[in-house]
């Protein structure tokens, strides 16, 4: 294979320069890898992240959601095939021989999923806005597998969700922050792959479409009255508590909304913890989780000077999920509209820039190859 085209962290924050396409040598994969020809890519915040906050380094291949065609298997992969149409997630924007912004992507068979032909089309979708809907392309495959592999592991292994579907019918999930690309796939897999009830938060704008996804009831974030209208919806009955946005301000209200509940397991994003509340001493029995997504794939990775590592729970209860429970409800899973950029990997810097500039509600932003 000849040299591959790569968006890759440009070293500089300036507005639209966040990446820049340069030509790299091809990827080589190992026994338990797969090598697929890319076709369409999303972006995601951790994208810019990266490079604004340092977390990678200048030259690192960027993006972390990737769909496309196979091309390659490791000889001890087992379901995948040459020809597979597939999408994966992976940690990018981290080092410069993998990153999802590339011509041939490396992935992790757990961090991929496989779609069937009969219900894909491999036509592009219109630049611009499109709907939400079913996942019968590439752009839509694209939009969903790190959203799918977050929620895997926050509710498998940070919040440990019963699996029994039936014990969980009385039981409340409160997700903050449900029209972000993570609660938008949270809300769906807490309705169908756990039987939860949903009470999530959103701008009025999202609530009919958080509704149809399955949520049970949605309040606006920005009404000074939201924490109380939950409490009073939820009854005590909230187990649950993921906090997809994660500032200071989000995990405190997620907290506070789970008044009167007991025995509430919590979660953010990023990377907070029960340090960062105000807690109601007499709640002793509540647990605090964060979940970090690229552990799930069994790699390590070092932040800010520290060593994260998967731990063997972590692994197992991932891939109980993403084996088991997922694949059944992939087929019902409804994307987040797709803000379908210009083809080529020059529009990567404007899907980072419209994300850190918060341009993006209730949709996913991707472009193809
Ligand atoms: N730790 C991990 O493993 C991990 C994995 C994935 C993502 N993340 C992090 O999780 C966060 C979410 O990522 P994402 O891609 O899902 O986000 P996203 O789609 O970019 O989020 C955009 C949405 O955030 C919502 N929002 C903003 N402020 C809010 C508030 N105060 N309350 C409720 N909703 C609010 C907006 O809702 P409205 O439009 O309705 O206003 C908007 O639609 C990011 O910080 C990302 O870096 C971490």
């Amino acid at each position: 294979m000849a040299e591959i085209k790569v968006a890759i962290s440009s070293g500089s924050k300036d507005v639209g320069k966040l990446t820049k396409v340069a030509t790299y040598p091809p990827p080589v994969i190992n026994d338990n890898q797969i090598l697929f020809k890319a076709v369409a890519f999303a972006s995601n915040p951790t994208d810019w992240k990266h490079v604004v906050a340092g977390w990678g380094t200048p030259g690192s291949i960027a993006g972390s959601d990737a769909s496309g065609i196979v091309v390659k298997v490791g000889k001890d992969v087992k379901g995948f095939a040459v020809g597979d149409y597939v999408s994966s997630a992976l940690h990018g924007n981290y080092r410069k021989d993998r990153g999802a912004f590339a011509e041939y992507v490396i992935a992790d068979p757990i961090f991929t999923i496989k779609y069937d032909k009969n219900t894909f089309s491999e036509q592009a979708l219109p630049v611009g806005s499109n709907p939400a809907g079913r996942i019968t392309n590439f752009e839509g495959a694209a939009a969903i597998t790190l959203g799918v592999a977050t929620i895997g592991l926050s509710f498998s292994n940070s919040l440990k969700i019963a699996k029994d579907k039936s014990k969980n019918e009385l039981d409340y999930i409160l997700i903050w922050g449900g029209a972000t690309a993570t609660g938008i796939i949270g809300i769906q897999i807490a309705k169908l792959v756990y039987g939860l009830k949903v009470i999530t938060t959103a701008s009025s704008k999202n609530h009919k479409f958080l509704k149809s996804l399955g949520a049970d009831e949605v309040f606006d974030y920005k009404d000074s009255e939201v924490v109380d209208q939950i409490v009073k919806a939820a009854n005590g009955n909230i187990k649950y508590a993921l906090d997809t946005v994660s500032s200071k301000q989000t995990f405190q209200q997620n907290y506070d909304a789970t008044k009167g509940s007991t025995k509430v397991a919590f979660d953010s994003l990023l990377f907070l913890s029960s340090n960062d509340l105000n807690r109601d001493p007499q709640r002793k029995e509540d647990t605090f989780a964060t979940t970090r997504v690229y552990l799930a794939s069994g790699e390590s990775y070092n932040r800010e000077g520290q060593s994260i590592v998967p731990s063997k729970e972590l692994l197992d209860n991932f891939k109980h999920f993403w084996e088991e429970l997922i694949p059944p409800y992939l087929g019902q899973i409804i994307t987040p509209g797709l803000r379908v950029l210009a083809p080529g990997l020059e529009s990567a810097s404007e899907a980072l820039e419209l994300l850190r500039q918060d341009k993006v509600s209730g949709e996913k932003v991707v472009f193809r190859i």
